[in-house]
C-alpha cells in the first residue's frame, strides 16, 4: 500500500508526455492524464484493490454476439476488422476494436473460434479500419504466409485470405492484431480474442468432467485499461510507457470491470489469457486470507501431462493459464477471490541499471511518474481480478483425472545453446544487439532441435518472451529472483507453467531461461518467423527480430 501512496501521489503532479495517437484514441489525445481520470473517477470506484467494488456479474460468452462461441465448420469466414463502440464501463459505449463476422446465420464480434484440430481453417481478414492491420494465430503452427507478419500488414479496404490445417494439439490459443507498430494500440483497441482447439485429449477431460464452455469451462481473458471522463478507452503511452509498457488502472476480466460470478459448488475450468499490453499478475483463489489450491492443467500449447496442485501462478502478457477450481469444497454462500498477489517486479530496482538512460539513471521512481507512468495501480501490486460466489448447490464429477496427455520431452542431448540476449541500449530494448529490422533475419536457424539461453541482461523488466510458427519446452531457469524462486518447484529450477508446452516465457531481470525447439517440424521452404517480447509497447519498440528457417 506504501507504494501505491507514492504513486497515487505523484499522479497529481506528474508531467504527462503526451503523444501522437492513432485510430480509436485520436479524440482523447490531449491534455494531462489527471484529467482524463481523476476528475470523473475521483474516490476511484473501479478500484480493483476494494473488495466491495466487485458487483458486476461477469461477461459470459454466449452462441452469438459479442466474443460469441463459434464452432468453426468447413464454410469459410470472413473476420471484418473495424472501429465500432462497445459498452464496457457502466455500459457506457467507447470506441472499440473489433473483429466482425456473420456466420452459419449467425452475427459475432471478436468470436471466440472453437476448431477442431486437423481441420482445415479458411477465413478472409477484410480490413475496416483506416490503417493498415493482419491478424496474427498466436501459438499455431503455420506456413510464414499464413501467420500475420507485420510484412502482410494490408491497407485500408484490402483483404488478406488465410486458409490453413490446424496441426496443433488441443489448448488455449488466441488471435490478434499484429500491423506492423501498431500492434499495441490496436490490440489494446480490442482486436484480440481466444482460438480453442479441442483434440481427443481434450475431448476426454470434457467428458470426465463434465464441462460445458460458457458454463463451467469459461475463458478469462483478463487485461488492465485506462478510461476517461466519459467512460472511453484511454491508450496515450508518454515515454516512459513507451519504455516500461503501458498499464492501466481498470482491470477488465471478459470486458468487465469488477466482476462477479456465481457458480455451484462443483469443478470449474478457468482458461485464463494474460490480454494486457504489459501488466504480469500472480494469480492466487483466495478464501479470506488463505490460499486455495487450485489445479493446473495446460500452458499455451495444451495439457499437460497431468494435474499440477498450485497456490499462486504468474501470468505474462500473451501466455494462458488452464486450471481446474473445486468450489465442492466451499460452502453455500461463500465467496472467493481470484486476485493478482503482492510481487517485485523489479521494475524500480533496474532504474539504477539502465544504463542507456543516461541522465536518468539511479534516479528511480519519482522519475518514473514524471516520465507518465501515471497509473494508480503499479505492476506488482496486490488487487482483486474476479469474485466467485457459491450461489447454488451443483452435482458433478469429484474426481479430476490422474493423467491428462503425453508430452515427451525433447532430446536436447549434445546440443550446444544458442545464446539469445536481451539488453538495453540507448533507451532501445534489443534482442541480440539488434533492433527490429523488417526485411533482414536477425538469425538462421537449423532444421533440427535449438536450445535456446534467453538471457534478460537488461536487469530492470520482465519480458515475456514470444516465438512464432512453434512451441517449445523450457528446460530450466537460472539466477531466477526471490520473487520467482518459491515457486520453483520443478527440476532446473523450473516453475508450474514451464511444464508444458509453451509459446510465450517470462525472463526475469537478470535471469536466463533455457528452452528447447524442434526445428525439425518445420515446413518446407524458407520460412520467415518473428521472436519478440509480448509487452506489446516493447513488441512496437522494436524488441523484435526475424529468424530465418532455410530450405
Ligand atoms: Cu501474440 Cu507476435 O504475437
Ligand atoms: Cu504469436
Ligand atoms: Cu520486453
Amino acid at each position: 500500500m506504501e507504494r501505491r501512496k507514492f504513486i497515487r501521489a505523484l499522479a497529481g503532479t506528474a508531467a504527462f508526455t503526451s503523444t501522437g495517437a492513432g485510430l480509436l484514441f485520436s479524440a482523447c489525445g490531449k491534455g494531462p492524464l489527471e484529467d482524463k481520470i481523476g476528475e470523473s473517477f475521483a474516490g476511484y470506484p473501479h478500484d480493483p484493490v476494494r473488495a466491495e467494488n466487485f458487483t458486476n456479474p461477469l461477461f459470459i460468452p454466449g452462441g452469438e454476439g459479442p466474443f460469441g462461441v463459434l464452432s468453426v465448420t468447413d464454410a469459410p469466414l470472413t473476420l471484418a476488422a473495424q472501429a465500432k463502440t462497445f459498452p464496457i464501463l457502466d455500459g457506457r459505449a467507447s470506441p472499440f476494436l473489433l473483429y466482425d463476422t456473420s456466420y452459419a446465420g449467425k452475427s459475432y464480434q471478436n468470436p471466440i473460434l472453437r476448431v477442431k484440430s486437423g481441420s482445415r481453417f479458411t477465413a478472409t481478414l477484410q480490413n475496416g479500419l483506416n490503417e493498415p492491420t493482419i491478424i496474427h494465430w498466436h501459438g499455431l503452427h503455420l506456413p510464414a504466409n499464413m501467420d500475420g507478419h507485420p510484412n502482410d500488414s494490408i491497407a485500408p479496404g484490402k483483404n488478406y485470405p488465410y486458409t490453413f490445417p490446424v496441426t496443433n494439439r488441443g489448448g488455449t490459443y488466441w488471435y490478434h492484431t499484429h500491423a506492423h507498430e501498431l500492434t499495441a494500440e490496436q490490440a489494446y483497441g480490442g482486436l484480440a480474442s481466444f482460438f480453442i482447439i479441442e483434440d481427443d485429449d481434450e475431448l476426454r477431460l470434457v467428458s470426465a468432467l463434465d464441462l460445458k464452455l460458457g458454463e463451467t469451462d469459461i475463458p478469462l481473458v483478463i487485461q488492465d485499461k485506462r478510461f476517461n471522463a466519459t467512460g472511453e478507452l484511454v491508450y496515450q503511452p508518454g515515454m516512459m510507457e513507451k519504455m516500461m509498457g503501458y498499464l492501466g488502472d481498470i482491470v477488465l476480466v471478459n470486458l468487465t470491470p469488477n466482476p462477479y460470478l456465481e457458480i455451484g459448488s462443483r469443478i470449474y475450468r478457468f482458461r485464463c489469457l494474460n490480454g494486457s499490453n504489459a501488466r504480469v499478475y500472480k494469480l492466487a483463489f483466495m478464501r479470506g486470507n488463505e490460499k486455495m489450491a487450485y489445479q493446473v492443467i495446460g500452458t499455451d500449447g495444451g495439457l499437460l501431462d497431468r494435474p499440477y496442485p498450485a497456490t499462486e501462478v504468474f501470468l505474462a502478457p500473451a501466455e494462458r493459464l488452464d486450471v481446474l477450481f473445486d468450489a465442492s469444497q466451499l460452502r453455500q454462500g461463500e465467496t472467493v477471490f481470484l486476485k493478482s498477489l503482492a510481487f517485485d517486479p523489479m521494475e524500480q530496482d533496474g532504474m539504477g541499471g539502465m544504463g542507456g538512460m543516461g541522465g536518468m539513471g539511479g534516479q528511480g521512481n519519482s522519475q518514473l511518474g514524471q516520465m507518465g507512468d501515471n497509473t494508480r495501480l503499479a505492476n506488482g501490486l496486490e488487487f482483486n481480478l474476479l469474485k466467485l460466489v457459491v450461489a447454488k448447490a451443483a452435482q458433478g464429477p469429484r474426481e479430476i483425472p490422474a493423467s491428462l496427455s503425453t508430452l515427451a520431452p525433447l532430446d536436447t542431448a549434445g546440443i550446444s545453446p544458442r545464446r539469445v540476449t536481451l539488453s538495453l541500449n540507448h533507451m532501445q530494448w534489443q534482442i541480440n544487439g539488434q533492433s527490429y529490422r523488417r526485411d533482414a533475419a536477425t538469425f538462421e536457424v537449423k532444421r533440427a532441435v535449438e536450445v535456446w539461453n534467453i538471457e534478460n541482461a537488461t536487469n530492470s523488466m520482465i519480458h515475456p518472451m514470444h516465438l512464432h510458427g512453434f512451441s517449445f519446452q523450457v528446460l530450466g531457469r537460472t539466477n531466477s529472483p526471490a520473487a520467482l524462486r518459491p515457486l520453483a518447484t520443478a527440476s532446473g529450477g523450473r516453475v508450474v507453467t514451464d511444464l508444458g508446452w509453451k509459446d510465450t516465457v517470462m525472463v526475469w531481470p537478470g535471469e536466463t531461461v533455457r528452452i528447447a525447439i524442434d526445428f525439425r517440424q518445420a515446413l518446407p521452404g524458407e520460412q520467415l518467423y518473428l521472436f519478440h517480447c509480448h509487452n506489446l509497447e516493447h513488441e512496437d519498440g522494436n524488441m523484435m527480430v526475424n529468424y530465418r528457417i532455410p530450405a
